[in-house]
């Protein structure tokens, strides 16, 4: 039997050392996310200065035209939408770099729950078209009502928050939150029964700025910083988040925490 290519392979010292990564992958990913974060924290000053500036035109626009009005509103809206997108890349810079120190206490789940669908549900724009502009329906499912996990309560808000705003993007008809007691760890599931994800997407769509929908139309998307946000937070409070999506069927994101109950 013949032996296996690597295992008699003789190499020299400078061949190997010429094969070896100089950095590993995700050392380059976290060089990538700190430059934008640095680039981002450069360009979010002056922007917010200009913003600032246009706030004043606005607030005294006697001598402003209708067609100025418009025009200064659009700009205004573009530049909110730019600082935003910088604020979030900083956000997942500081994250990645552990500058931002996340809380593990009891967190009681239904009650944080319920706090995130009231705010999903303020969002006008995931009102529902097909039913006379109503919020769309979300449902909790949960065979406990006392269910707690350990975490930093504000930060699973706001991934409780990006979760259920894709769903409500990415399908119009009523979204399922899903509570499981594991004995040590608790999952919540946030289910939609909208488009689904490719099982070749699904690798990529927790990476920052990748979306499905590449030509980056604003009407079908964000900016692709949801996830990857989500996940750094998820990982910050020791837990899991992992995504299981058919096409046509839908799509399941699955936080996994430890619960403030242990058992003995
Ligand atoms: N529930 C879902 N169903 C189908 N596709 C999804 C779902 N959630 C995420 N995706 C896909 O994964 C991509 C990345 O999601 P992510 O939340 O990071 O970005 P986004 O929603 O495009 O923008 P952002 O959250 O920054 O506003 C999305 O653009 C979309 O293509
Ligand atoms: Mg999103």
């Amino acid at each position: 039997m013949s032996d296996a290519p690597f295992q008699n392979s003789k190499t020299t010292a400078s061949e190997s050392s010429a094969k070896k990564p100089m950095v590993s992958l995700t050392e380059v990913q976290t060089q990538q996310r700190q430059l934008i974060g640095n680039f981002s924290h450069e360009l979010r000053t002056p922007l917010t200065l200009v913003y600032g500036y246009m706030q004043s035109i606005q607030r005294r626009n006697e001598n402003l035209t209708n067609l100025q009005k418009e025009a200064l509103e659009i700009a205004m809206l573009e530049m909110k939408h730019t600082i935003q997108l910088l604020q979030e890349s900083i956000e997942l810079a500081r994250l990645d770099n552990h500058a931002i120190c996340l809380r593990r206490e009891p967190v009681a789940l239904h009650g944080l729950i319920s706090e995130a669908i009231a705010i999903s549900q303020l969002d006008r724009s995931h009102l529902d078209k097909s039913h006379l502009g109503k919020p769309r329906e979300i449902i909790v499912e949960s065979e406990e009502t006392n269910i707690s996990v350990l975490a930093d309560a504000e930060r699973l808000e706001q991934v409780l928050l990006r979760l259920i705003d894709n769903a409500l993007k990415y399908s119009d008809k009523a979204i399922t939150i899903r509570l499981e007691n594991l004995g040590d760890y608790v999952a919540i599931s946030i289910c939609d029964r909208g488009c689904g994800i490719e099982l070749e997407d699904q690798r990529y769509i927790f990476n920052p700025f990748y979306r499905v929908d590449r030509s980056r139309n604003r009407d079908t998307g964000g900016v692709g910083l949801g996830l990857a946000i989500a996940k750094v937070l998820v990982d910050g409070m020791g837990g899991t988040l992992n995504v299981y999506s058919q096409i046509g069927e839908g799509s399941i994101f699955k936080i996994i925490l430890k619960s403030s109950v242990v058992s003995d």
